[in-house]
């Protein structure tokens, strides 16, 4: 792929970026999809998340974290006093990518290529440079490796505060994982993550 690099305009403006993302082919996702899924909320938000990629309803309806996966992460937002609306909410990838289930006409969230990040990686260093964010916390190992590299592993650095340029991160569980997490063990996955959220939280006193 080519990238998103020549379609991302010099511009630190969230409202000219989003509108370019529209336009982008740097990778093969924008086709079947049906929108890009910019980021959103405060453009001056001093806590960003960076989630994955858009699921099936973010697709529907061109806004991040929308479907069930967003509405763990608000539950678990509320429960760590962070205002959602105080924040700037993005994905490392900004096109759905799906399978068809054999049976019908569901689409099936697939996991994005290390490729594909890398390739959707120059529009999430211009909402970085737009947003300017003092805290950034990296939902999942895909937003994580995006931001920290490859060798980057939740399991073991999650919720310890790290530099990220000049803001600092705090990596934790993807909300859907938490949802995929066994009856059993979900509470307390639900719980780290809220755990999680509340150091990123701290860094904003
Ligand atoms: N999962 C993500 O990573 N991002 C979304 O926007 C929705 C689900
Ligand atoms: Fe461009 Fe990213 Fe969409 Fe690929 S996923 S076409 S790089 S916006």
């Amino acid at each position: 792929f080519p990238g998103a690099g020549t379609f991302v305009p010099e511009s630190d403006d969230l409202r000219v970026l989003a509108d370019a993302a529209r336009s982008c082919r740097g990778c093969d996702l924008w086709e079947p999809a049906e929108n890009t899924v910019f980021g959103a909320g405060t453009p001056s938000a001093r806590m960003m998340l960076i989630g994955e990629q858009p699921g099936d309803q973010e697709d529907r309806r061109a806004q991040p974290f929308v479907g069930p996966a967003g509405a763990l992460l608000n539950r678990a937002l509320a429960q760590a006093d962070i205002d959602r609306e105080l924040t700037y909410v993005t994905n490392a990838v900004k096109h759905f990518t799906f399978t068809r289930s054999d049976r019908g006409p569901r689409r099936i969230h697939k996991k994005p290529l290390r490729s594909e990040v890398v390739a959707c990686h120059p529009w999430l260093e211009a909402e970085i440079r737009a947003v300017d964010p003092s805290v950034v916390v990296l939902l999942g190992a895909t937003a994580a490796q995006a931001m920290l590299g490859t060798s980057f592993r939740i399991g073991v650095d999650r919720g310890r505060v790290l530099e990220l340029g000049e803001a600092r991160a705090v990596a934790t569980a993807h909300p859907s994982a938490v949802l995929r997490a066994p009856d059993d063990e979900r509470d307390a996955a639900f719980d780290a993550l809220v755990a999680d959220l509340r150091v990123a939280a701290s860094l904003l006193e």
